[in-house]
């Protein structure tokens, strides 16, 4: 993923990498969220490599409720022995965090960023985070997470989240998967939901660093076209 050296790492918050798989006509998934398999083999394992360089992943609590990820390492797909498992950050505003979701079993250090709108409470383990009143601001977040010792990130999606990312510009790389598959249909999620941009001017600029085949499907890599608003 090319992670910047710790130097290279802003000291106001983590570094940021988005990363996603997508169908070849933008879909993160099948209809009402039903979880879509996009990844090739080779892509699994370029995703175990980001998650191998970071500190921490996140993931929406939309993509909890429905792919229960375990957000480990998987380095037998990497043929690496095991390392240090990142952190696994949920943002999750309101407590819908199902007890039984893989992120609360305690084999990894975890963290739920929530809001004053969530009384909800978890086990020993697990620490919360409260970053708005009544969402998670990432404005508020990131900075927690980087005084934590979280030095890269890696956001896993879904729609929802990733839209709050580019929205906010608080990201350094997003990395997308296109599978060479078409999912169609108007109820397959997009890769990005949030406002909706009514002309150009309110669309998120992007600079492509590069696009590499991989497998049967391609990653394009992009970074912010414009300077974070941190
Ligand atoms: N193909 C892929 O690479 C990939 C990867 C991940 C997920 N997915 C797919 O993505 C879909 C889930 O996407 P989603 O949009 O429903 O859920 P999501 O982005 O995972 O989670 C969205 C939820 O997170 C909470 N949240 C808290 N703080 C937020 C913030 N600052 N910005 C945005 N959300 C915040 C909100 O719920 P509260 O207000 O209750 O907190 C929000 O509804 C699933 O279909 C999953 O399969 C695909």
């Amino acid at each position: 993923m090319d992670a910047p050296a710790d130097a290279a790492i802003p000291a106001a918050r983590p570094w940021v990498a988005l990363n996603c798989a997508v169908s070849m006509d933008g879909r993160l998934a099948f209809a009402e969220g039903a979880r879509a398999r996009l990844s090739s083999p080779e892509d699994l394992a370029r995703v175990q490599w980001l998650r191998a360089e970071v500190d921490a992943i996140a993931v929406g609590v939309g993509t909890v409720l429905l792919d229960d990820p375990s957000l480990r390492v998987h380095w037998e797909l990497i043929g690496a022995t095991g390392g240090a498992e990142p952190t696994r950050v949920i943002l999750d505003a309101s407590g819908r965090t199902p007890p039984k979701a893989r992120v609360l079993d305690g084999t990894t250090p975890t963290i739920v960023a929530t809001s004053r709108r969530s009384s909800r409470t978890y086990p020993a383990h697990v620490r919360t985070i409260v970053a708005g009143e009544g969402t998670v601001e990432l404005a508020r977040l990131l900075p927690e997470l980087r005084r934590s010792g979280v030095r890269r990130l890696l956001v896993e999606g879904g729609a929802g989240v990733l839209a709050s990312f580019a929205r906010s510009g608080l990201f350094d790389r997003w990395t997308v998967y296109y599978a060479p598959r078409v999912i169609g249909g108007a109820r397959a999620p997009p890769m990005v939901a949030g406002p909706e941009s009514p002309g150009m001017e309110a669309t998120v600029p992007l600079r492509l660093d590069g696009v590499e085949r991989l497998g049967e499907g391609f990653v394009a890599r992009y970074r912010p076209g414009a300077e974070p608003t941190d």
